[in-house]
């Protein structure tokens, strides 16, 4: 059955741990009992218990390949249905009907997914479905068909997204169901959207205390370049779409409340450039880049769509007399159009082999949100993976 309320309650909880308890037990004594197979597998009810309980089991149960999302297809039109075999149902498809009837410019549409032959009676499979606008779930427990209804597309980008290459389908292992909760924090932080802008806000007020205050207007200064001089520190906190994203997770894990910062150069002319990193080039590939000011600023004023709060710190007048303008032009020329630097992004956080990550964000959950985005949005995630590794590896090109 399709359901989304939340498939434990306390009090039934402890009832069902006592089941898996003499479930494992009894399927430990199982082997010398040349009796019936057991009804169900002690897997299955996993995701009904505590998440404190549950983990230990489940790590006797499974490798942690096992534990991270699985991609088995995307769905699109109903001329191309996705095919696959779950953990608990051994034939499943699905496919997209596109629909209007919210009467919107673009429509929605209801993903029909056909899940048969369960293992057992009581086995689940759990799903993540995805576009690089949303992010749902839902897990099934009965052979039958389910939809999932998407009344309206984001907008012109998400239906041809789907369109083209259709809507993600993740098959969870049943017990990741904790991982799933977790992960519910996370994943719409990287969705561009007004849902996903205010879960950054809410994720970063709840998990690091963050106020956010509307400012009064007007919410743009009118800064005279003549103000601005080398060496001055822009900082940046951007809280919408896949910049948002990653910025509200590097703000939490190094506790900083800007997510991204540049700085700013005068040449001998007096004219003002801004040396900034993840700037997207003709390639699409995110460089480190000079960027003249007006350009830079008009971007980030009309263009930059992960709403942008930008701070300009300027140097202190005894720091800016000791600032060497012609060594700091010397050392950003030489890093113009290198790679934004991923890697240095991703071993800022994991440097550990655990405790990397305040909880709820575990190395799993980074590595299932990573699996998720990196089918979803592949450039951007295999960059900083690619990247990373190559990096700790030493197999740089
Ligand atoms: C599916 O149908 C659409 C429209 O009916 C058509 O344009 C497309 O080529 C078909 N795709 C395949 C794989 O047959
Ligand atoms: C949906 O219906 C509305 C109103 O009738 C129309 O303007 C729009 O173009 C339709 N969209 C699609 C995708 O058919
Ligand atoms: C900013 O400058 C423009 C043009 O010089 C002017 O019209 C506007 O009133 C100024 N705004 C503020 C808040 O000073
Ligand atoms: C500033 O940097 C340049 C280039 O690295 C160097 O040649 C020069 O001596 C430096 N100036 C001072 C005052 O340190």
């Amino acid at each position: 059955m399709a359901s989304s309320s939340s498939p434990s309650s306390s009090s039934s909880s402890s009832c069902l741990l006592c089941t898996a308890l003499i479930l494992v037990l009894s399927s430990l004594v199982a082997p010398h009992v040349a009796a019936a197979p057991l009804p169900f597998h002690p897997r299955d009810v996993l995701p009904l218990l505590p998440r404190q309980v549950s983990w230990p089991i489940l790590d006797s149960l499974n490798s942690p390949d096992d534990l991270l999302p699985t991609f088995v297809g995307a769905a699109s039109a109903r001329n191309s249905t996705v095919k696959w075999k779950g953990a608990c149902f051994y034939e499943n498809s699905a496919w997209m009907e596109f629909h209007n009837k919210s009467g919107g410019e673009f429509g929605g549409g209801t993903l029909h997914i056909k899940v048969n032959k369960a293992h057992s009676w009581t086995c689940m499979d759990l799903y993540v479905f995805a576009t690089p606008y949303r992010v749902t779930w839902d897990y099934y427990f009965l052979s039958r068909d389910h939809t999932l209804e998407i009344k309206q597309w984001e907008g012109k980008a998400e239906y041809e997204y789907v369109k083209n290459k259709g809507v993600s389908i993740f098959l969870m292992q049943a017990g990741m169901i904790g991982t799933l909760q977790a992960l519910w924090d996370v994943f719409p932080l990287f969705t561009n959207t007004g849902w996903g802008e205010n879960s950054n806000i809410e994720f970063l007020k709840k998990h690091m205390g963050a106020s956010f205050e509307p400012r009064p207007q007007p919410w743009v200064t009118n800064i005279s370049v003549d103000d601005i001089h080398s060496g001055d520190f822009l900082a940046i906190s951007k809280i919408r779409g896949r910049w948002g994203g990653f910025e509200t997770l590097e703000k939490w894990v190094s506790g900083a409340y800007a997510g991204h910062t540049a700085v700013c150069l005068k040449d001998s002319e007096g004219k003002l450039w801004v040396g900034e990193s993840g700037h997207e080039n003709e390639q699409g590939e995110d460089v480190i880049a000079i960027l003249p000011w007006d350009e830079w600023w008009d971007f980030e004023l009309h263009k930059d769509d992960s709403n942008p709060h930008i701070a300009l710190l300027p140097l202190h007048p005894d720091v800016r007399a000791k600032f060497n303008e012609t060594a700091a032009w010397e050392y950003a020329l030489s890093m113009a159009g290198k790679p934004y630097g991923y890697h240095n992004m991703i071993f800022s956080w994991i440097d550990t082999k655990d405790g990397n990550y305040p909880p709820p964000l575990d190395a799993h959950l980074v590595a299932s949100v990573m699996t998720v985005w990196n089918k979803i949005q592949p450039d951007y995630a295999a960059n900083m993976w690619n990247e990373a590794l190559n990096k700790r590896l030493g197999t740089e090109v």
